[in-house]
């Protein structure tokens, strides 16, 4: 009897192929046992650099560094057998040349097996996209609401509002994806000008508080999941497991408290 062919994971070409057709998933994960729950549903999980608010508890991204990448990044890859892993470049380490970027990217790629960075900017970081495409690294543009420019976008701002910025928007995802991304993530835009940026380029549109017509969706897992306290209009919670586990502590505290916790069955005799 043959051995049984390991399960290959899903790879930037394939991703690239999906312009148009069924919509991609993706979501974000920061740990092997989210990873886990989420590799037979979605096609690409991300190691998005929100990880620095949702789990080290920053209050931006601008904080996160190369090595929290790399960190949770194995955890991911070795939580997830199927979907294809793109883990985010961190403020800094790609913005200053295309050398620095290939450096940084290749690190994080050889640490940690992962299919794909992503890094954040529209025309200004083509150049990059560009040099990294063309040396094997497959890169996942950032384009609309780019979180790591917070300071000089003034705070998390859905973009677009004005229709005079659309050609500067959509000029981005042209530059981005004529410079070789495999596919690019549109996030806080304008439902209208979200659907101009997928009709625009020839590589899948990600959406995130874009529209449902993009090429795919993703959130950030503790959004969806109902585990972060404040979320933004765009995100959907398909679960309440924040509340469950308020209630499950309190479980726990009360039986503690009243020597109900351990019970028989907990000890061992
Ligand atoms: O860091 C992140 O989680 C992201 C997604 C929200 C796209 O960039």
């Amino acid at each position: 009897m043959s051995a049984q062919a390991p399960v290959r994971r899903i790879t930037a070409p394939q991703i690239a192929a999906r312009k148009g057709g069924t919509p991609i998933v993706a979501l974000t994960a920061y740990s092997a046992p989210m990873a886990a729950l989420i590799d037979p549903h979605a096609e690409i999980i991300l190691v998005g650099d929100s990880l620095g608010m949702v789990v080290h508890g920053l209050p931006s991204t601008i904080g996160v560094t190369t090595e929290m990448m790399i960190l949770h990044g194995q955890a991911v890859m070795r939580g997830s057998s199927r979907a294809m892993v793109v883990i985010d470049m961190p403020f800094g380490s790609y913005e200053e040349s295309p050398g620095q970027a290939f450096r940084n990217a290749a690190r994080i790629m050889g640490e940690t097996g992962c299919g794909a960075v992503k890094l954040e900017g529209g025309s200004r970081m083509a150049p990059t996209i560009r040099f990294l495409t063309e040396r094997g690294i497959p890169v996942m543009g950032h384009v609309g609401l780019t979180p790591q420019a917070t300071h000089t976008l003034g705070g998390f701002k859905t973009q677009g509002r004005d229709t005079d910025s659309w050609a500067g928007h959509l000029q981005d995802a042209v530059d981005v994806a004529e410079a070789g991304a495999f596919s690019i993530v549109v996030e806080g835009v304008v439902e209208a000008l979200a659907d101009r940026i997928t009709e625009a380029v020839a590589l899948p549109t990600i959406g995130i508080g874009a529209s449902a017509r993009c090429d795919g969706q993703i959130l950030v897992l503790d959004d969806m999941l109902g585990l972060t306290a404040r979320v933004p209009r765009f995100v959907c919670s398909f679960a309440e497991l924040g509340a469950a586990a308020d209630r499950a502590i309190a479980d726990y505290a009360a039986a503690v408290r009243d020597r109900s916790f351990p019970g028989d069955d907990n000890v061992y005799r």
